[in-house]
C-alpha cells in the first residue's frame, strides 16, 4: 500500500504544530524514579490525557498507588470492528549526569536531524507518534477503521508495578484484538524492524555486613572478615570460566531456539567490529559458543549494575569497611521465571557466602521474558505498514532489553502484541544526549497511520 495522500497532507500541514507539541511533552521532567518529580509525572499524565481528548478520544487519568495510568478510548468503529490497544510510557529515566549533556535534557533541541531530550526516543517520542497517527485519522476522516484504546503508564522505567494489576482489574474494558507498542529500536538506520523477543529481568540488591562500624584496617585488618572482599568473592562465583552463569539450576528452564532461529539471526546485517567500536570496549566477551546477537537475544545473563563499599574518595584511607553492597540483575530468556531465579539466587548466595559476614539478597523488581511466533494478520499489517513508510521490508529481530508488560498484555488480554520500534541503535536511551531521529518520527507517523488502514482491511 502507498501512503494515503489525505493523511500525508495532514502531517505536512501540521508539521510545526506537531513538533511544538512534542517539545511541550519533552519539557516535562517526568522522572518516575524520583519522588521530587511526582508533580511533573502527574503533569505529563494530564498532558497525554488532554492531548488525546483534543484528538477526539475519551481520556481518563487513573490514579494508582504509584504514578497514574492514562487510558484513551475511541469506539466509533462499532462492536463488529476489531479493537487495537496502543501502549506506551510517559515516564523517563533520570537525566543525570547532567554535565555530560550537550544541551539540557528537558530543553528539546534539534541538531543534524536528531531531536535531543530525555525521553525523546524512550518513550515519549514513540508514544507521541501513535497519538498523532490516531489524531490524523480522526481529524482528516472523522473516523478510524478500528476501535482504539491507548494505555500510557508512568512507571515503566521503575518496573511497571501497578500496570498488571490495572489490566487485571479493567480486563473487560481493555479487551482487545491486538496490542501495538513502539518502545524499541530498529535494527539499523533505514531498516524497519519487528521484534519477536524481549528478555525478562530479575533485579537484586546484595548487602553484606561485617563489623558494626568501619575499622582501622591496620588495627583490625587480617583478623576481621572484610565485607568488601566477601562480596567480591560472592560475585566471583556467579560465572564460570566459559562465561556461563554458575548459579545452580539457572539454565534449567532455558529453551533452545533451534537452528532456524540461529540461521535467521546470522542472516541479519550485523558487524561485530562496528558494534564493539560503538561501545568503546577493548574486546567483546560473553558466553562461549554464541555470537554477539545470540548472547544478547537468546541467552540469559547475570550482571553487576553497581557496587558500593568503603572509601572511594580522593587518595588513600586505611579502613576496613563495615558494609558492602551490589546491585545485580539477571536478564532472562524463555521460559525462565523471575521468581524462580530469585529463589536460585537466594540459595546460591547463602551457599557461597564466607563465614564472618551476614548477607541478604533483596529482589527489587522483575519481569518475564517474551518470545512470539509472528504469524497472522496483525504481523502482516505491521509488515505492510512499515514497508510503505520506509520503502523497505522490515526485518524480524530480537532484543536484549525488557518491557515486562508485554507478557502481561498477552497473558491477561489474550491478544497478540506487535512491537514496531522507531528508535535507532546508539540513540543513548537511559544515557546522556538521548535523541530520536526526526526522519524516523516522520516515517513512524506514516507507518502507524497506514497500520490502522491495514488493520481495518482485515
Ligand atoms: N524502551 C525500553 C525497553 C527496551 C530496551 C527496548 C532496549 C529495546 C531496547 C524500556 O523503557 C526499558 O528501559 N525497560 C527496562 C525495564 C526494566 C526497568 C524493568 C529495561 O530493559 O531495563
Ligand atoms: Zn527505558
Amino acid at each position: 500500500m502507498t501512503l494515503p495522500p489525505d493523511l500525508d497532507a495532514f502531517f505536512v500541514a501540521n508539521d510545526a504544530r506537531l513538533r511544538d507539541e512534542l517539545f511541550d511533552l519533552l519539557r516535562i521532567p517526568s522522572v518516575s524514579a524520583r519522588s521530587e518529580h511526582n508533580a511533573d509525572t502527574a503533569r505529563a499524565a494530564q498532558w497525554v490525557a488532554d492531548n488525546l481528548s483534543n484528538a477526539g478520544l475519551r481520556a481518563t487519568v487513573h490514579p494508582t498507588a504509584g504514578h497514574p495510568i492514562v487510558v484513551g478510548e475511541w469506539r466509533g468503529a462499532g462492536a463488529s470492528a476489531p479493537t487495537v490497544l496502543v501502549y506506551g510510557h510517559y515516564d523517563v529515566q533520570p537525566a543525570e549526569p547532567l554535565d555530560l549533556w550537550d544541551s539540557p535534557p528537558f530543553e528539546p533541541a534539534i541538531r543534524d536531524g536528531k531531536l535531543f531530550a530525555r525521553g525523546s526516543v524512550d518513550d515519549k517520542g514513540q508514544l507521541f507518534i501513535h497519538m498523532k497517527a490516531l489524531e490524523a485519522h480522526l481529524k482528516v476522516r472523522g473516523t478510524l477503521p478500528v476501535n482504539v484504546l491507548v494505555v500510557a503508564e508512568g512507571e515503566e522505567e521503575v518496573g511497571s508495578d501497578h500496570l498488571a494489576g490495572f489490566i487485571e482489574a479493567h480486563r473487560d474494558e481493555l479487551t482487545c484484538d491486538a496490542v501495538v507498542i513502539s518502545d524499541s529500536a530498529m535494527f539499523a538506520p533505514g531498516l524497519p524492524s519487528i521484534l519477536s523477543s524481549l528478555r525478562g529481568l530479575a533485579y537484586f540488591q546484595i548487602d553484606v555486613t561485617g563489623p558494626t562500624t568501619d575499622l582501622h584496617s591496620g588495627s583490625y585488618g587480617g583478623a576481621v572478615v572484610n565485607p568488601a572482599m566477601a562480596l567480591a568473592r560472592i560475585l566471583a562465583t556467579m560465572h564460570d570460566a566459559n562465561g556461563r552463569v554458575a548459579i545452580p539450576g539457572f539454565y534449567d528452564k532455558v529453551r533452545d531456539w533451534g537452528e532456524k532461529a540461529r540461521r535467521d539471526i546470522r542472516a541479519l546485517p550485523f558487524d561485530d567490529e562496528r558494534f564493539r567500536a560503538e561501545t568503546g570496549a577493548p574486546i567483546l566477551g560473553g558466553e562461549t559458543g554464541y555470537s554477539t546477537l545470540e548472547r544478547i537475544w537468546m541467552r540469559p545473563t547475570c550482571e553487576v549494575n553497581g557496587l558500593l563499599s568503603g572509601y572511594t574518595g580522593e587518595g588513600a584511607k586505611t579502613v576496613l569497611p563495615s558494609k558492602a553492597m551490589a546491585k545485580v540483575s539477571c536478564r532472562l530468556v524463555p521460559d525462565q521465571d523471575p521468581r524462580e531465579i530469585e529463589r536460585l539466587m537466594q540459595a546460591h548466595v547463602a551457599r557461597v557466602a564466607p563465614d564472618g559476614i551476614t548477607v541478604t539478597v533483596t529482589a527489587l523488581h522483575g519481569g518475564r521474558p517474551w518470545r512470539a511466533e509472528l504469524d497472522g494478520p496483525l504481523y502482516d499489517a505491521g509488515r505492510r505498514a512499515l514497508a510503505a513508510a520506509f520503502g523497505k521490508e522490515p526485518v524480524i529481530t530480537g532484543e536484549g532489553g525488557s518491557i515486562p508488560v508485554v507478557g502481561d498484555f498477552e497473558r491477561i488480554l489474550g491478544a497478540p502484541v506487535l512491537l514496531m520500534g522507531f528508535g535507532l541503535p546508539g540513540e543513548n536511551a537511559h544515557a546522556p544526549n538521548e535523541w530520536i531521529s526526526m526522519d524516523n518520527v516522520t516515517r513512524g507517523l506514516r507507518a502507524v497511520a497506514v497500520l490502522y488502514e491495514e488493520l481495518g482491511n482485515r
